[in-house]
C-alpha cells in the first residue's frame, strides 16, 4: 500500500512537471520526495501555476500591488474527488499531520494553515483527464504564495505536489486604506497596512482641500502616521497563538485634523524610504464629516455580521458568510448615496486565522478607502475565556480582541475598550461594546450615560444607541426559547437610560436576520403606528441588522406584538436625516439594494422635551 501511494504521488510529480505532453514515466524519477516537505530547488518539476498577464508568466511576479487573479494549472494521474489545492503563503509550509502544535480544531488538518483552498475538480474534467485549471484571487499579503496540490480530502490531505513561489512586485507596499472618523467632526483618520516596519521607512498621509471638479488638490501637505503591529505571544488562544497564526505586518493611523465640513479632499498614503523616495498607494478622496447640529442631507449606512467570502469561488477556515459578497457590492455599487458607515460587530469571522484580517480588509477596501468605516467589537473579534470578556466563550478563536483593535481605529479613549461616540451632523451615535460589562455601576455604563446626555438635541435631534449583541429586543428563536428575548441582563440595565435620555433607535447586530420593533419601553409598545411617527417622543424603536452576510438566524413561530417587521434575508440599513424634523429609516436587501422595509419621524425639538413615562426629573409646583 505504502509503495502504491509513493509511486502515485511521483507520478503527480511528474504530470505536474511536464505540460500536457508529459507522461508520468518522464518525471518518476526526477523528483521523488517527501509528502511532508516542499520539492528541492533543483528538481526538474516547472512551476504548476500562471498568472493573467502574459508579463507574469515571464517575470515570476504578480503585478499590481493590491490584489491579482492567477491560473493555476495541475494534473495528477490518479485523480479524485477529494483531491484538492492549497494556497500557502508565506510559500514555505509544513504540511506534516504531526503538529508540534494541538492538532488543528479545522479541516484541512495541517499544520500550516492554507491561506484558502479549492478542490481540484472545481475544473471542469479534473476526473476525467487528471488535468485541471482554476483561477485564484491573490491579495497582496507582505509574502509570497506558493499552491500544493493534495490528496486524501480535508481530514487526511497527503502533499502531492507544490508549485513554484510568487509574489507580488512589491509584497511590502501599502494597501486597504481605511477612513475613521476621529475624536472629533473635523478629524479623518486614514489606516492602512504595510510591510513596512518604522525602522524601513516614514509612513505619512499626502491631502490635500479639493476645489469643486477637481481631481488634484491645489496644495497638499503630509501627515505622518503611526504605525502598530502584535505578534504572536499577544494572541490568547488556539488557533490564533498556532496553526492560524500569521504575521499581520504594520499598520499605520495617520490623523488629518482641522477639516472644513463637508469639504472634498484628497489623499494618498506613501512611505518614505531612507533615500528620499516614496513607495505610494493609490489615491482617494473623501468628503469631510458634518459639522455637530449641521443641516445637511446627512445618509447612514448601518450593520453587523457581515464576515467575508471567496470572489474566486474557494473556500476557506471560518466559511459561513453566504451573505457577505452580496451585502459589500450592494455597498461598492451605491457609493454616491451614503455618507458614513457603522459595522456593528462581528467583521471578518477570522476565528482566529489571522490572514482573514487581510482578506477582509480587501474585500471593504473600495469602501473604507472613501467612507469613514466605524466598526464595533463582536464576539467574534472578541470573546475568549479568562481575557476579561463578559462572556466565557471562544468565539474569537483565541484573538482576544487584539487584530480588531489594531487593523482598525476607532475613537475611543482605550481602544481596549471598544466604546465611542460620533457626532455626525445632526445625528449622535453612542457604540457600546457588548462584549465587555454594561451593568449598571461599571464604567461602561457611565460612559453610556455620559454619552446620551450630553448631547444638545435642538441641535443634534437623532440620537442612536448601536451595539453588537442584543440587550433590546429580538425574537430570535434561540432567545424566545429562553424566554428573554434578549440577552441576559441586557435592556434590564439599559432601558431606564435610554427612555430618560429619548434614544430614537437601539441597534444592534449578532442575530443575522433583520427585525424592527415599535417604538417601545418595557416591553410595551407606545403607539400603534406603524410607520409613519410623528409627535411626542415616548419610546426607543430596536433594530436587528445582523443579515450583513453570516448564515441566517431563524425567528420564533409565534411573532410577538412588539415586532413590527421580520425578514429572514442578508440586508443593511439605511438612516437619512433630511433636517432637524424629518428622519427616514430603510431597510435594503443585500440582493437587490432595494427598501423592503421603512419609516419616518417627524417632529420638533419641543417632541423631545415632553415628558413621559419614566423620561423626566420630578418638577416643581412653585412658579
Ligand atoms: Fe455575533
Amino acid at each position: 500500500m505504502a509503495a502504491a501511494l509513493v509511486a502515485a504521488l511521483v507520478a503527480a510529480v511528474a504530470t505536474l512537471a511536464g505540460t500536457a505532453s508529459a507522461s508520468p514515466a518522464e518525471g518518476s524519477s526526477r523528483c521523488p520526495r517527501s509528502p511532508s516537505t516542499r520539492p528541492p530547488s533543483n528538481c526538474s518539476r516547472r512551476r504548476t501555476w500562471s498568472s493573467d498577464p502574459v508579463a507574469a508568466r515571464r517575470t515570476g511576479y504578480v503585478p499590481g500591488e493590491d490584489t491579482e487573479w492567477v491560473t493555476v494549472k495541475y494534473g495528477w494521474t490518479d485523480p479524485s474527488d477529494d483531491d484538492w489545492i492549497g494556497v500557502f503563503s508565506p510559500s514555505e509550509f509544513n504540511s506534516s499531520a504531526t503538529c508540534p502544535n494541538p492538532w488543528p480544531a479545522e479541516e484541512p488538518y495541517l499544520c500550516t494553515a492554507p491561506i484558502k483552498y479549492q478542490f481540484a475538480n472545481y475544473s471542469a474534467n479534473y476526473i476525467y483527464w487528471g488535468k485541471g485549471s482554476i483561477r485564484l484571487q491573490l491579495i497582496n499579503q507582505r509574502s509570497d504564495f506558493s499552491f500544493a496540490l493534495f490528496t486524501g480530502g480535508l481530514d487526511d490531505p497527503k502533499l502531492i505536489a507544490v508549485s513554484e513561489p510568487i509574489s507580488f512586485k512589491n509584497p511590502k507596499a501599502p494597501v486597504f486604506p481605511r477612513l475613521a472618523q476621529g475624536k472629533s467632526h473635523d478629524e479623518m483618520t486614514v489606516t492602512w497596512t504595510s510591510g513596512y516596519d518604522i525602522s524601513e521607512a516614514y509612513p505619512f498621509v499626502e491631502w490635500g482641500a479639493l476645489v469643486a471638479g477637481a481631481s488634484q488638490p491645489q496644495q497638499t501637505t503630509r501627515a505622518p502616521a503611526g504605525t502598530l503591529t502584535f505578534n504572536q505571544g499577544s494572541m490568547c488562544g488556539e488557533p490564533a497563538r498556532t496553526v492560524g497564526w500569521r504575521d499581520p505586518g504594520f499598520i499605520h493611523t495617520a490623523f488629518l485634523r482641522d477639516l472644513w465640513p463637508n469639504k472634498q479632499y484628497y489623499y494618498r498614503i506613501g512611505h518614505e524610504l531612507p533615500d528620499g523616495s516614496v513607495v505610494w498607494g493609490k489615491p482617494y478622496s473623501f468628503r469631510a464629516p458634518p459639522s455637530p447640529g449641521q443641516k445637511s442631507l446627512q445618509r447612514i449606512i448601518v450593520f453587523g455580521d457581515m464576515g467575508k467570502a471567496e470572489r474566486d469561488g474557494s473556500n476557506e477556515y471560518a466559511a459561513y458568510q453566504p451573505g457577505s459578497l452580496n451585502t459589500t457590492d450592494a455597498l461598492i455599487s451605491d457609493l454616491d448615496n451614503y455618507d458614513i458607515v457603522f459595522h456593528i460587530g462581528d467583521m471578518p469571522y477570522a476565528n482566529g486565522y489571522i490572514s482573514q484580517w487581510d482578506q477582509f480588509t480587501a474585500q471593504v477596501a473600495p469602501i473604507t478607502a472613501t467612507k469613514p468605516y466605524m466598526v464595533a467589537s463582536g464576539n467574534h473579534e472578541r470573546d475568549w475565556p479568562d481575557t476579561a470578556a463578559f462572556w466565557d466563550v471562544e468565539d474569537s478563536g483565541g484573538e482576544c480582541g487584539v487584530p480588531a483593535e489594531t487593523y482598525y481605529y476607532y475613537p475611543a479613549e482605550n481602544r481596549a475598550n471598544f466604546w465611542y461616540k460620533v457626532d455626525y451632523g445632526m445625528f449622535r451615535f453612542c457604540v457600546a461594546d457588548s462584549e465587555h460589562d454594561w451593568r449598571v455601576g461599571t464604567p461602561q455604563y457611565e460612559f453610556i450615560e455620559h454619552c446620551l446626555s450630553t448631547v444638545d438635541r435642538k441641535h443634534q435631534p437623532w440620537l442612536i444607541f448601536a451595539t453588537h449583541r442584543v440587550l433590546g429586543y429580538s425574537s430570535n428563536a434561540w432567545y424566545a426559547g429562553e424566554g428573554s428575548f434578549e440577552e441576559p441582563e441586557g435592556r434590564e440595565n439599559l432601558q431606564k437610560l435610554w427612555q430618560k435620555y429619548r434614544v430614537d433607535i437601539a441597534y444592534f447586530g449578532h442575530v443575522h436576520n433583520y427585525e424592527r420593533t415599535c417604538p417601545m419601553y418595557q416591553n410595551q409598545c407606545m403607539t400603534s403606528e406603524k410607520s409613519h411617527y410623528s409627535g411626542t417622543m415616548n419610546g426607543t424603536i430596536f433594530v436587528v441588522a445582523g443579515g450583513g452576510g453570516c448564515h441566517l438566524s431563524d425567528y420564533t413561530t409565534a411573532i410577538p406584538k412588539w415586532s413590527i417587521y421580520r425578514d429572514h434575508d442578508f440586508g443593511f440599513t439605511k438612516l437619512t436625516a433630511f433636517n432637524h424634523s424629518s428622519l427616514l429609516f430603510e431597510y435594503k436587501k443585500s440582493s437587490d439594494g432595494k427598501v423592503y422595509d421603512s419609516f419616518t419621524i417627524h417632529r420638533d425639538y419641543r417632541d423631545v422635551l415632553r415628558c413621559v413615562h419614566d423620561s423626566c426629573f420630578p418638577t416643581t409646583l412653585a412658579t
